[in-house]
């Protein structure tokens, strides 16, 4: 039976879009991510440059993924090839290649918070920052390293091949409010230890003059985590719109998705930064491995830090699951829709392509910050900046009658959100692109 037969599917509940959208953003961008970005660019000054691209660039650049989805009611290959003529046609497969790159690598660090979990319940943290750095090396990578990703990546087939309602939403349901609750959790521990003070001093008091020496380097990096963390630039948001099928406030829902989102990632500061300083690790420390070395020496120097990095880690492998999840599902609606399979093969299948890619990370770290980089800063800008440039100067009438439906007559706000589109949000990714590329070329 062809996929044309089959009603498409879609979500049983508001509340089920809302928290399979908050799935995907929320993950390792918010808890490994975010913490050594703000380490490494420079602490609270990051921090503010970051809190306004969230609003100025992120907020309209989601709503334009959520009327394409919404509108098309198509995975983002098919979307684009029903908006665009020409080249455009084939923006949506800049998404698909994204998707492989991006889980490709997410889910092997997603098996390194697996490992840590064990590890904390092993009481294996070592509070030696050396020893500590040892540690993750040889966990980090190796074996070890491509049996977790493995196992990783069957956890998400499964739940993608499950479908829509019986899967994914299922699963956001119950991963999201654990997330919520156990962040909110960990950062009141945190609050209690000694080393807070100094560490909301660190992270809330900006110095100015960090964004002018290193603004080259700032912008492409906050405006490349704005979008990684919001899951934008890659059809997530389109997809998981496609199954909305009702008229619904779609500006409502953005603003909850982000709200949620920037408030785990500020919290995950509150969480990181005070069990660094008051271990006396340097929060400053390089790297993607970094956040894995630096915390787990601070977990092994505190009293029952195995049991608090057990759940740390834990909650950050949940935050990626649910992320991971949105992964796929862009490139199996493409396998679905177009390519008639059905949706445990197309998840078995792309899962195992996408484990196959990413076996290269989970041998060498080096690699993995490589395919990082060059999936935060270059294809994911790209993809996102042809998409705004497509609906917001070409499309935007279409675009604000799509926004309205379920909100109802936009005024000024409509021409307010296409302009923010058409130049600013167009311009940071555009000087985030070039900034990015050349950085990539060092
Ligand atoms: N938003 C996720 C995070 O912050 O971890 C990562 C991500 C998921 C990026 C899905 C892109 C994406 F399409
Ligand atoms: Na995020």
């Amino acid at each position: 039976m062809s996929s044309v037969d089959i009603p498409r599917e879609a979500w049983a509940t508001r509340i089920g879009f809302i928290f399979a959208a908050v799935g995907s953003a929320v993950g390792l961008g918010n808890i490994w991510r975010f913490p050594f970005q703000v380490g490494q660019e420079g602490g609270a000054a990051f921090l503010v440059i970051y809190l306004v691209f969230i609003v100025a660039v992120g907020f309209p650049a989601m709503l334009v993924e959520f009327v394409v989805g919404r509108y098309t009611e198509r995975n983002p290959v098919g979307a684009l090839r029903e908006l665009g003529s020409g080249a455009w046609q084939y923006v949506g497969w800049i998404f698909i290649a994204t998707g492989f790159v991006i889980l490709s690598y997410y889910s092997v660090v997603a098996g390194w918070t697996i490992r840590y979990t064990i590890l904390g319940l092993q009481d294996g943290y070592l509070a030696d920052a050396g020893e500590a750095e040892a540690q993750f090396v040889t966990l980090a990578s190796g074996l070890d390293a491509i049996v977790l990703h493995a196992i990783f990546m069957a956890a998400v087939i499964l739940i993608v091949g499950m479908g829509i309602q019986r899967g994914i939403e299922l699963a956001v349901k119950v991963l999201v409010p654990a997330i919520i609750v156990i962040t909110v959790g960990l950062a009141i521990y945190a609050a209690t230890l000694e080393g807070a003070g100094d560490a909301y001093a660190y992270y809330l008091s900006p110095e100015w003059s960090v964004i002018a020496e290193n603004w080259t380097s700032i912008l492409p990096a906050a405006a490349g985590q704005a979008f990684f963390t919001l899951s934008l630039g890659m059809g997530v948001m389109i997809t998981y719109a496609s199954y909305l099928g009702e008229n619904r406030n779609l500006a409502e829902d953005g603003a909850i998705v982000i709200g949620l989102d920037t408030a785990i990632a500020f919290v995950t500061g509150l969480i990181v930064f005070p069990i660094l300083f008051t271990a006396g690790v340097d929060p400053a420390d390089p790297g993607a491995g970094a956040i894995f070395v630096s915390l787990a020496a601070a977990f092994g120097d505190l009293t029952f830090g195995w049991l608090i990095g057990a759940v740390f880690f834990a909650t950050v492998a949940i935050a990626a699951l649910s992320s991971a999840i949105s992964l796929m599902e862009v490139v199996v609606s493409y396998a679905i829709d177009e390519r008639n399979l059905d949706r445990m093969t197309a998840a078995a299948l792309i899962g195992g392509g996408m484990f196959l890619l990413g076996i290269p990370s989970a041998y060498d770290l080096v690699l993995l910050d490589l395919f990082d980089l060059f999936a935060d800063q270059i294809l994911l800008v790209l993809g996102g900046l042809l998409l705004m440039i497509l609906v917001g100067w070409s499309l935007s009438s279409l675009a604000i009658d799509e926004l309205g439906r379920g909100i109802g007559d936009l005024g000024s706000y409509g021409t307010a959100w296409i302009w923010a589109v058409r130049i600013p949000v167009v311009l940071v990714l555009f000087v985030a692109l070039v900034l990015g590329v050349l950085d990539y070329a060092e």
